[in-house]
């Protein structure tokens, strides 16, 4: 479904050199849902955004549903961090969320349609014709998430979604995404840089180097599927996984990739 295959990526902008991605592959299988953590300025935004055809690699390629990318992909949605920016002020939150099922020239009424379950499955029936800037910073994380759903993507990346949010927001939103992942049977990539957050989330979470940026380990996340915030979060298994997951990322950060020998 997702082929990441020695993917490598250099910024060279104003004769400054960043290797934002050293030698990076995984592969995500169909209806997965994996987490990806690594710290801040590891790459992960540089990731996605090959991931959904909006960079180039520098070497290396991406595959997205069987296919290299060369452009955003079609049957790929993506919720950025930043969801102030991602949603267009001017427009009420319905068309918002109708947006790329215009660019799709989906007829109207089936637009409206599925706009209007989309938001029902957020939690937000009846706000359509709000405007974004009317709704609470978590309200507006969820008209973006609503506007992925809205376009049934087969595919989702997700790029910190929930950094912005407050913490109570922040459980509630990652409860809804796993309960739309299970509902739509979506490929789901998410990248946090909260350990926590991945460990509750993802069937398994890739844990990135920091620059040069490698795969520094890929663990299973054998949590039972029914996840609860307050069941899950108090599993004794939650908490081995979380602290081998820190671990490596200390690991990580003392002794970097590259540096050795
Ligand atoms: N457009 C850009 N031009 C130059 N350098 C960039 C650009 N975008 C990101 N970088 C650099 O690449 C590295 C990785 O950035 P990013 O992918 O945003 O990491 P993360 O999302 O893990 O925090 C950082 O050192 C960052 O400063
Ligand atoms: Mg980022």
């Amino acid at each position: 479904m997702l082929e990441v295959d020695h993917l490598n990526k250099v910024y060279d902008s104003h004769g400054r050199r960043v290797e934002a991605i050293g030698d990076l592959t995984f592969t995500v299988p169909e209806g997965q849902f994996a987490c990806v953590v690594g710290p801040s300025g590891c790459g992960k935004t540089t990731l996605l955004r090959t991931l959904a055809g909006l960079l180039p690699p520098t070497s290396g390629e991406v595959q997205v549903l069987r296919r290299r990318v060369t452009e955003p992909p079609a049957g790929l949605a993506v919720v950025f961090q930043e969801y102030g920016r991602s949603l267009f002020p001017w427009l009420r939150v319905r068309d918002n969320v109708e947006l790329p099922l215009r660019a799709q020239r989906i007829a109207k009424a089936r637009r409206r349609e599925l706009a209007d379950e989309a938001l029902a499955a957020v939690g937000l029936a009846g706000t359509g014709s709000a405007y974004p800037w009317q709704l609470s910073g978590g309200m507006q994380q969820r008209v973006a998430i609503a506007r992925a759903i809205a376009y049934q993507p087969r595919v989702l990346l997700m790029d910190e979604p929930f950094a912005a949010v407050d913490a109570q927001t922040r459980a509630d939103l990652e409860d809804l995404i796993r309960s739309v992942w299970q509902r739509l049977g979506v490929t789901l990539l998410f990248v946090t840089h909260d350990i926590d957050e991945a460990v509750y989330l993802g069937q398994r979470v890739v844990i990135l180097s920091a620059a040069p940026t490698r795969v520094a380990d890929d663990l299973d996340i054998d949590l039972p599927a029914d996840r609860d915030q307050l069941t899950t979060r108090a599993d004794p298994r939650f908490t081995e996984l979380r602290s081998r997951v820190y671990a490596q990322i200390q690991k990580v950060k003392a002794d970097p990739p590259g540096k050795e020998g």
